[in-house]
């Protein structure tokens, strides 16, 4: 999705490299587009087109653009395909206002008509310039800036954030709708960007603003607008602890591999905090226990993890929960809830449009709505009655690996919790993790060569296996470009079989108490030719009927599939490497989707 960056600076100075770093701190967020504006006096310098970061600013000297205001933008096309012209900022009809902005104005294609017929210069496609002109428009009525900004925001439909700067000025201006905005306090300038990322390095002092909210930024001070009345906000800026060397790949050759690996870390800080939270997660298993219904929702890999968390509330607490995919929660039980149901929204980043729709409806007919989340601070976080932190830190990579984990082991952990059941066992899986990657990387680093060739496989499981088979084949699109889907194990023989043929490849999560079906299952393949590899711990059952193997630690039904999906992810970064596809910024895909 797309981001952005703006800085004021208390004297002139060469912003470029500022800007070409901010952007580059940006690009985990997903990007085909980039653009960079400064403002020098009443000069606006404005370069930008389709690629990469390091392409375009090298192609157009970012590093050389001085101005005492600067901004910086990474767009990710919904609105225009990806060309310069629709690249970010986005200049008014005379070239005195620039602007850029992170989001999706739904009523983009009425407001570029309405401006044309107002006469003024619409030059691309791109939500982004309505929001440049919805300013301009009331800039020429002869509002002041922040006037103008508030009645634009009146204009501009949907969820968005903008920055946006003036020439003969010397102040930014942002608004926040929907999308995350968050302003830097430093010293001799302040800065604004759609998250933290592009400020830490910069400064520490942070202002996190709300919906609705209007900044003004100096380079010595800021002002925070309400954007309905126009009042003055006061809010006192809070101090980041957490490490930029969190946003950096520390050794690893990519961001995935580096975050695959900080699984067992992150587990063992996420179960920490689950036993220091009683209270917090007594009240919100008081209102699961009771409810009518409990809905666990979410979209990609965050609804594997609700999948995987209704089989766990069902097999260890005896509580049966529906998970839906967020998009469907609507048309599927959008008439159907009230205030006695519960809805547990997941995201990794908290910002997942369908998702916030989702939470919209629920909230709209009383149900009680919790959160799993990573982002601290994003909106599902502050939107919902209470949330469970994922404590993983950033995850830069695309494909997420250990929000997804996380997200698991907090649902086994509160199923196990709301079940009564014995909770020493979760000391050990922390470990189990760490011995999982480290026995299974060379295993999948062999397989590469059987399975590189297919462009087309299958990742089946059974039971608690199957949310993980679904989660792996996801994995596998997302970084290969090559189909593999995931299905429930039995399934196979219902369609898909008729697709085996001489050493084609089928991958089987085997959970410990699935071992006999998962072998019909085998065998139905390697009786056709193909190639069947099987993902569990050590059996001899298994070793006796599959083509290959993969050992995993000795664990129980639950541990042991939360397992099993480690090494298909260590499958798929190897598969992308040997295909030389970029593993963290797989195309087409963004890290966070804000739009419908
Ligand atoms: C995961 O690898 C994908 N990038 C994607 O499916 C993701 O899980 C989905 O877009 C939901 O994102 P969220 O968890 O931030 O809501």
């Amino acid at each position: 999705m797309c981001g952005i960056f703006g800085i004021v600076a208390e004297k002139e100075q060469t912003l470029g490299p500022i800007l070409i770093e901010a952007a580059k701190r940006l690009t985990y967020r997903g990007y085909d587009s980039v653009g960079s504006a400064t403002i020098s006096g009443s000069k606006i310098d404005l370069r930008k087109d389709a690629g990469k970061v390091d392409e375009v600013a090298e192609k157009y000297h970012f590093s050389e653009m001085q101005g005492s205001r600067g901004i910086t933008q990474l767009r990710w096309a919904t609105f225009g395909i990806p060309s310069q012209v629709n690249a970010q900022p986005h200049l008014d009809s005379d070239g005195d206002l620039v602007g850029a902005h992170n989001g999706n104005v739904v009523n983009n294609v009425e407001l570029r008509q309405q401006f044309m017929a107002e006469g003024m210069t619409v030059r691309s496609e791109n939500d982004g310039e309505s929001c440049v002109h919805a300013v301009e428009r009331y800039i020429n009525q002869g509002f002041d800036f922040v006037t103008a900004i508030r009645k634009a925001y009146n204009d501009l439909e949907g969820d968005y954030a903008f920055v946006i700067g003036k020439i003969d000025d010397n102040r930014l201006y942002a608004i926040k709708k929907g999308s995350g905005l968050v302003v830097g306090i430093g010293e001799g300038f302040n800065c604004v960007s759609s998250d933290l990322p592009s400020i830490l390095p910069l400064t520490r002092e942070v202002i996190r603003l709300e919906d609705g909210e209007v900044i003004t930024l100096w380079a010595d001070r800021v002002e925070l607008h309400n954007v309905k009345d126009g009042s003055l906000i006061e809010r006192e800026p809070e101090i980041v602890q957490e490490s930029m060397s969190a946003v950096q790949k520390e050794g690893y050759e990519h961001f995935m591999l580096k975050e695959i690996h900080e699984q067992p870390t992150v587990a063992r800080e996420l179960l920490h905090r689950l036993a220091g939270s009683d209270n917090e997660i007594s009240k919100m298993m008081d209102k699961i226990k009771n409810a009518r219904s409990v809905y666990f929702i979410g979209c990609g890999t965050s609804y594997h993890a609700c999948l995987a968390g209704a089989i766990y509330f069902s097999q260890l607490a005896g509580r049966s929960v529906m998970p839906v995919l967020a998009p469907q929660f609507k048309p599927q039980y959008g008439n159907s809830i009230d205030e006695r149901d519960v809805g547990v929204f997941v995201s990794q980043s908290g910002e997942t449009k369908d998702v916030l729709n989702a939470l919209e409806v629920g909230q709209s007919k009383g149900m009680t709505c919790f959160s799993l989340a990573n982002v601290i601070g994003s909106t599902l976080t502050r939107k919902t009655e209470g949330w469970v932190p994922l404590v993983c830190g950033y995850e830069i990579s695309v494909p997420a690996t250990k929000t997804f984990t996380n997200q698991v082991i907090s649902f086994l952990y509160l199923a196990a919790k709301l079940g009564g059941r014995d909770m020493t066992d979760f000391e050990n899986l922390p470990d189990l993790m760490a011995e999982t990657i480290h026995q299974t990387d060379a295993q999948m680093q062999a397989l590469v060569p059987m399975i590189n060739p297919w462009d087309d496989l299958y990742c089946l499981g059974f039971g608690t296996t199957y949310p993980m088979a679904l989660e792996g084949a996801l994995k596998f699109k997302e970084i290969t470009y090559a189909h593999c889907e995931g299905i429930l194990s039995t399934e196979f023989k219902h369609g898909p079989l008729s697709a085996v043929t001489a050493g084609f490849p089928v991958i089987f999560l085997a959970g410990p108490e699935d071992i006999p079906l998962i072998i019909s299952g085998i065998n139905e393949v390697t009786c056709r030719g193909g190639n069947a590899i099987a993902i569990g711990r050590a059996d001899g059952r298994l070793a006796a009927n599959a083509t290959h193997t993969v050992t995993i630690p000795k664990s129980n039904n639950a541990f042991s599939a939360l397992l099993g999906v480690l090494p298909m992810q260590l499958l798929s970064y190897y598969i992308a490497i040997a295909r030389g596809f970029d593993p963290d910024f797989p195309r087409n895909l963004s890290k966070t989707l804000t739009v419908d």
